[in-house]
């Protein structure tokens, strides 16, 4: 249990929810505070958590629809917003979303002057973007799950396949946190053998190319296949969220795979996109060269590429 950590929750949906319900069990934050506009239904998910919380750690829970409640705060985890339907893309949820980032950021600000904020509404890399523009933070400040979430749906299936399991597999998916995401298969270990060495019992290659390419289109199409199933991805998100939320709150230092603006980074600029980060108390606080040979290097221009007209299209 970390002491003296405040954590803020905007939207108790499903996403916000289940990251309150993660925060919890695992223990991320001393003080959680769940905030929606609809004050019944963030009352409600309160009352819920809190009355499972005898069988959480030490941790707290309060909230519903008075914002000031966020004040103080050392992470702010935005996940209001509308969520992708059946048959959209997260792109398609641009304008709606930045619009309510737009109206909600400054007064999370005023209120928690020197949080981190984790943007996790979609498109998270867009509104990352988006949010350097409403509010004056050092970019470090202002973050996105970005593809940490998709990382593990990699390493989740790489290790069913190898057999191992996922804390041994060592896998990154950067650039969009959307269609335009890639495994980073060149860096790619299980333990200390790199992927593309590693065998099965009988000495046979297991991530050939083929191979290869079937875990990239089944971690690209996870999200639309849950949400094909049940309306909504939450429980791996929210995981993800509360992880980001630690490694925070906690000073870790942690390698993450999340977003952040770019900078004369592999011929990107100005875009925000997922690579491996150092993440501490002052958030992103060191963005890693990561070395990529000529595909990998391709693919990350194509993804910034798709973003930048994304954020065109939204006139920031
Ligand atoms: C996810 O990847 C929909 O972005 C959400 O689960």
């Amino acid at each position: 249990m970390i002491e003296n950590s405040k954590l803020a929750i905007i939207g108790a949906g499903s996403v916000g929810s289940s990251l309150a319900y993660a925060a919890l069990i695992r223990g991320s934050a001393r003080e959680i505070v769940l905030y929606d506009m609809d004050r019944a239904k963030a009352e409600a998910e309160v009352l819920d958590l809190a009355h499972g919380t005898p069988f959480t750690g030490a941790g707290k829970i309060t909230g519903g629809g008075d914002i000031e409640a966020v004040a103080g705060a050392k992470v702010v985890v935005i996940t209001a917003g509308a969520k992708q339907q059946p048959g959209q893309t997260r792109l398609d949820l641009a304008g709606t979303n930045a619009r309510i980032l737009g109206e909600l950021l400054p007064k999370l600000v005023e209120l928690a002057p020197r949080a981190v904020f984790i943007l996790v509404t979609n498109p998270c890399d867009v509104l990352t973007v988006a949010a350097q523009g409403v509010v004056d933070l050092p970019p470090g400040r202002i973050l996105s799950s970005g593809t940490l979430l998709d990382s593990a749906r990699l390493r989740w299936l790489i290790a069913e396949k190898a057999g191992v399991s996922a804390a041994s597999v060592h896998a990154a998916i950067i650039g969009e946190h959307g269609d335009s995401e890639f495994p980073l298969w060149s860096q790619a270990k299980i333990g200390p053998t790199p992927l593309l060495e590693w065998t099965d019992e009988h000495g046979k290659l297991v991530f050939d190319s083929t191979e290869r390419a079937r875990l990239h289109e089944e971690v690209v199409g996870s999200a639309y296949k849950v949400i094909a199933g049940k309306g909504a991805t939450n429980y791996a998100i929210g995981l993800s969220g509360a992880r980001i939320v630690e490694a925070i709150l906690r000073d870790e230092k942690a390698v993450l795979t999340v977003s952040t603006v770019l900078n004369n980074y592999n011929g990107v600029d100005g875009v925000a996109l997922s690579v491996p980060v150092v993440v501490g108390k002052h958030g992103v606080e060191r963005v890693l060269d990561v070395p990529m040979n000529d595909s990998e290097a391709a693919h990350f221009r194509a993804s910034a590429e798709a973003l930048h007209q994304s954020i065109q299209a939204l006139g920031i």
